[in-house]
């Protein structure tokens, strides 16, 4: 018997880690996944083979954690209501899968993971699993343990010799990657306590930012981010540019109530610096590139995809055929945006495309034009009105 762990060397995942060995019995793999999250990955493998795993296996999948997944979301402008970039919910179908291409090639019979009964991680990670292997074996410690507070699983850590980490712990729960930083629990759990400004991790303090406007020129290629101020960048590279950009900015702080896919709203405090100003340039490349109708049909899907990414569906049937509508409609998105940055905020000031652009001033404009006979209009609406002026009609014979 033989179990893969996604594991991230924090507490929680030592911990699981060990019950896996002395309650399963049963050999245990450990996997990090480096998607960006910034912390120190060197330690992991000690720390893994210390607390009894028999390998551990760490990757780093920056580049395609924001190449296939990230992007391809930023395609749809996807944002789960109103508010979330989806940044934790977009990263596990990822873990998910390099977990399973691990176990196959282990000969695992079983994948674990750290995420609790309550949430949507648990979601994710298992649609995941099952999606590439029917028959795997799910082991989910939080929902089998009695140990159900923070108390409990310290003690465990000191009967097991589980080094509990001795650098100041934060009590509320976060997870990091590229693209953003999630706050749950803790204080947090008043809806009404704002939360501390030693919470934020990645942006500045928007009343602390710089004094004077920057500006930043993203260019797009078929929907995707290519180059930020004329430099060439890989996905992950653009995307950590971006995020001292905005980071420097105080820009991408959102504070919300959120509805969980089990059934709960919950209290969550994020950060997404370079996926704000990334959304709002892509907005504008779309803006002057993107017909009407197909733009309003993408959008009009886009909360829909939003709730599948959200609920964990990233590799479902249903998303997959989304994607290939959202992206034929980025054929044409090929531009340049130019954004300003200023104290929390990022706003579109100037947007062109050199082949794509579907702005034609001669019609558009307010002085004298020579291609639009403007005395068109005068029927156009008229038809359109026609199916109330018929009811008009039948109202003034009552
Ligand atoms: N509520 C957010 C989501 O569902 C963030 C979850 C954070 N997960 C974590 N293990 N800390 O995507
Ligand atoms: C968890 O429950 O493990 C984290 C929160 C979530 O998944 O929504």
């Amino acid at each position: 018997k033989k179990a893969v762990l996604a594991y991230s060397g924090g507490l929680d995942t030592s911990i699981i880690l060990k019950w896996l060995v002395e309650e399963y019995g049963c050999e245990v793999i450990a996997f990090s996944a480096d998607l960006g999250q910034g912390e120190e990955l060197d330690h992991i493998p000690e720390k893994a083979k210390k607390t009894g795993a028999s390998k551990c296996f760490i990757e780093d999948l920056r580049e395609e954690f924001i190449r296939d997944f990230v992007f391809p979301m930023f395609r749809a402008n996807a944002i789960y209501e109103g508010r979330y970039f989806l940044g934790t919910s977009i990263a596990r179908p990822l873990i998910a899968k390099k977990q399973m291409e691990i176990a196959k090639a282990e000969g695992a019979d079983a994948v674990s993971h750290g995420a609790t009964g309550k949430g949507n991680d648990q979601v994710r990670f298992e649609l995941a699993y099952y999606h590439f292997d029917p028959a795997i074996r799910v082991i989910a410690p939080w929902r089998e343990w009695d140990m159900n507070s923070r108390t409990a699983l310290e003690e465990y850590a000191k009967k097991h010799g589980i080094p509990v980490p001795t650098s100041k712990k934060f009590p509320w729960s976060s997870d990091r990657n590229l693209l953003h930083i999630s706050f749950e629990g803790d204080i947090l759990e008043n809806p009404w306590s704002e939360a501390p400004e030693e919470m934020y991790a990645l942006t500045k303090r928007p009343e602390d930012a710089p004094d004077t406007a920057e500006y930043v020129e993203i260019e797009f290629k078929n929907g995707d981010a290519v180059a930020v101020n004329g430099e060439k960048l890989s996905p992950a590279l653009l995307l950590a540019k971006l995020n001292v950009l905005g980071g420097k900015h105080g820009i991408g702080r959102v504070d919300l109530m959120e509805n969980r896919y089990v059934g709960m709203k919950s209290r969550g405090v994020y950060e997404t610096p370079g996926g704000t100003i990334l959304e709002e340039a892509h907005r504008a490349v779309e803006s002057i590139t993107m017909d009407r109708e197909v733009m309003h049909l993408r959008d009009s899907l886009m909360p829909r995809y939003a709730e599948m990414i959200y609920n964990g569906y990233w590799f479902a049937p249903e998303r997959l055929v989304m994607q290939t509508l959202i992206d034929a409609t980025q054929k044409t998105v090929n531009g340049i945006a130019r954004i300003k940055l200023y104290k929390g905020h990022c706003r579109v000031v100037g947007r062109q495309s050199a082949t794509d652009s579907l702005f034609n001033v001669d019609f558009a404009t307010f002085e004298a034009d020579q291609v639009y006979n403007q005395a068109d209009a005068e029927g156009f609406i008229k038809l359109n009105a026609l199916r109330m002026r018929i009811a008009a009609i039948q109202r003034a014979k009552k």
